[in-house]
């Protein structure tokens, strides 16, 4: 790899982390599995050191990845909480070992201890009652999190008289038991289904594992409510201006002695072949503890020792935590069968004998596209590893090439759609296979009508996918117009089939009166859902929020919109050639325009709303304004009057900038910028001549 393709991919590394330390630590809904993003963290380190004049001093490698959410008040950490260097090799561990005893001799033990899945909490007690908790957030500071963590039981929140120092802190892991996340999580499934929401909703807004939930919970603002969702907590350090004890060991037991929840799961070992042998026994004891573990960690249990090995910028040289592999297990391919989502895509998945997997039984596994299946070299009835990431579908991880029968015959992809028998194509350059037949495939046309309703368009949430389908089984819609024309009459006593995944089982469901009601009272409420919001329910290719706001603020109307012509279209700023294509697609399609023009007569806003009095004008048109400084009225109502008269604000000087509005008080380091551009400057009263129109 040459310097600038090594500067490309760490940008995109970095990137990559950020985003998913995000989803980790602050939503508590990461989308990729720890082994997943430890490796791309390694490949960032490995860069890094082979680059390290193009590393950056934020870089994700060099801090602890959780950030501090803004609701709670935030403590910065009298001793800083930091993390653990991670492995999740024998050898790597061996090197450790080495590493220590060059250091302080042979002279060396080990505590092994269970790494618990769940989230850091440092805990200050003064005069044995507890005065503070608070999460690692970013290690020197974080969340103020007392009044959460005193509804857990295990903590306790005076402790009895004894030996411990008038001021301490102590760190452990707050947890969920794996029970008590299945059955909340059970419970909530409960509660979606009866709202209506169908699988692929109810997975997107289920907990994906007990540590999220945890997380997700002490988060939570409520008390109250976080006193309903049990969490627990194990105990392992203590920090105090002079050492309770001479070692890691035996400072413990006394954590344990003075009335803190330790785990029992841990050993005192005299050479690194006995922490193998910790590892070993857990890799496969953990199944039967009643909470997740990712892996060990290890510490010199002297503190002297620990001293002297000291620390690196980002973790102690004292210890390492040891990962386990993501569980898998092997299981024979039944069969490949296709799904098809809304957009028309076609998703492989794996069909699979039942298997015993992370406490669950899997029976599909998501194989992604047509490269993947041919990166697997799949053929028939091949025995096949199935592993269990952060996500809640299961994947296929590799062949186990020596069950494979000789006479097997490769896998070939899906030649025709699955649900309509059209032929799939797949486009240039894309690895997706699609459906075409928008306007005869079921899944797709469920799938639209999904979207149609959905909280960011239409809003109708008194109907779910789940109903939705069976108003389709039913004959009562073909597409989202058809919703508007549906009756209390045809909808009371509606009986329909519905298919419980989890249970892979058909039941039945009726409509009764109260959920009637509800459904046309939602869809008539939809009448009053704004036009943009019409637009991005249209479902139009490429025509998410964002940009339905674009084309319903230029066009102001579905009629003027379905008028335009693609380059009109593509002239609006930041809207492509692509966009404009799908667009005019759209409304060249004779059942769209049917449908759109029932839109119409339903009642449905197919026009912005102007405020009264306001006049709008195309005299600003592609000309864009950077508003700074103090002026006659308030920025936002200068704003305002920019993009009501077709113009567009930007938020910091460059090159392309038309016009600077310069107010009082404007920073020197603008004007100086703007005027190093070339930029007009132009004062308010200049910018209202703009607006005159002779
Ligand atoms: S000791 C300086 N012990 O793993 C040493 N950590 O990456 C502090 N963890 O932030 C950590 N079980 O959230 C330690 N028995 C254990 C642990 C443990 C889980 C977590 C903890 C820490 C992270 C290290």
């Amino acid at each position: 790899m040459n310097e600038l393709e090594a500067a490309i991919r760490m940008d995109e590394l970095i990137t990559t982390i950020n985003h998913h330390n995000y989803n980790y630590y602050t939503l508590s809904k990461p989308t990729i599995s720890d082994s997943d993003f430890d490796f791309l963290l390694k490949e960032l380190e490995s860069l890094e050191k082979q680059f390290p004049h193009l590393s950056k001093p934020d870089s994700p490698t060099q801090k602890v990845g959780g950030s501090i959410t803004k609701e709670f008040v935030q403590v910065k950490h009298k001793y800083p909480m930091m993390s653990l260097g991670n492995t999740y090799s024998e050898e790597e561990l061996k090197e450790f070992d080495e590493r220590v005893r060059k250091t302080i001799g042979d002279d060396v033990e080990y505590v092994v201890e269970l790494k618990f899945d769940g989230l850091a909490i440092s805990i200050s007690y003064e005069n044995g009652a507890i005065a503070r908790a608070v999460t690692r957030g970013d290690g020197m500071m974080g969340d103020d999190v007392t009044n959460n963590v005193k509804t857990i039981k295990s903590i306790p929140q005076q402790l009895p008289a004894g030996d411990y120092p008038a001021s301490f802190d102590i760190r452990g892991e707050i947890f969920m038991h794996r029970k008590t996340f299945e059955k909340l999580n059970n419970d909530y499934r409960a509660e979606l289904e009866a709202k209506g929401f169908d699988e692929d909703e109810i997975k997107e807004k289920l907990y994906k594992n007990p540590r999220n939930f945890a997380s997700g919970t002490l988060k939570m603002q409520d008390s109250r409510e976080v006193a309903k969702r049990p969490l627990d907590c194990f105990l392992y350090f203590i920090y105090a201006d002079q050492p309770v004890a001479q070692t890691h060991y035996d400072s413990l037991k006394k954590a344990a002695d003075w009335g803190f929840q330790v785990s029992d799961h841990f050993k005192l070992c005299k050479s690194i072949d006995e922490v193998m042998d910790f590892i070993h026994f857990y890799d496969k004891e953990r199944e039967n503890l009643s909470y997740e573990i990712d892996g060990v960690v290890i510490k010199v249990n002297r503190y002297e020792q620990q001293q002297e090995l000291g620390f690196t910028a980002k973790n102690p040289r004292w210890a390492i935590s040891y990962k386990y592999k993501a569980q898998n297990a092997l299981t024979q391919l039944e069969k490949i069968t296709y799904q098809v989502g809304r957009t028309g895509a076609i998703t492989p998945v794996a069909n699979l004998t039942p298997v015993q997997l992370a406490g669950t039984t899997v029976k599909r596994a998501s194989l992604y596209n047509a490269d993947e299946i041919e990166r697997l070299d799949l053929h028939e009835g091949d025995w096949v590893y199935v592993e269990k990431g952060g996500e809640i579908i299961p994947k296929v991880t590799g062949v186990e090439l020596s069950k494979r029968l000789p006479d097997a015959v490769k896998y070939s992809y899906a030649n025709t759609c699955p649900e309509c028998s059209t032929t799939l194509v797949r486009k240039e350059g894309e690895v997706v296979h699609y459906c075409p037949n928008e306007t005869g495939c079921a899944p797709q046309l469920i799938g639209r009508i999904e979207h149609f309703i959905g909280r960011k368009a239409m809003n109708i949430d008194s109907l779910g996918g789940e109903t939705i389908a069976g108003l389709y089984q039913k004959g009562l819609i073909r597409n989202y117009a058809d919703l508007y024309s549906l009756t209390a009459d045809q909808l009371l006593g509606l009986e329909f089939e519905t298919y419980n995944e989890k249970k892979d089982q058909w039941g039945k469901r009726s409509l009764q009166e109260k959920s009637v009601v509800n459904v046309l009272q939602g869809i008539e409420d939809s009448k009053k859902v704004p036009f943009e919001k019409v637009l991005f329910a249209l479902g139009i290719r490429m025509v998410g929020e964002t940009v339905a706001k674009k084309l319903a603020k230029h066009f102001r109307s579905m009629d003027k919109l379905m008028a335009a012509s693609k380059e009109e279209i593509a002239s609006i700023y930041e809207i492509g050639d692509k966009i404009a294509e799908n667009v005019v697609r759209f409304f060249s399609e004779t059942e769209n325009i049917l449908i759109c023009n029932q839109l119409k007569q339903y009642g449905l806003k197919l026009e912005v709303e102007e405020e009264e009095g306001v006049t709008r004008t195309n005299l600003l048109e592609g000309k864009s304004f950077l508003v700074s400084g103090v002026f006659s009225m308030s920025r936002d109502e200068l704003k305002n009057m920019i993009e009501r008269n077709g113009g567009r604000n930007v938020g910091s000087i460059s090159k392309s900038l038309n016009y600077l509005i310069a107010g009082d008080k404007m920073g020197p380091e603008k004007l100086k910028k703007a005027t190093d551009l070339n930029i007009p400057i132009i004062s308010e009263e200049e910018f209202m001549k703009m607006l005159d129109r002779d």
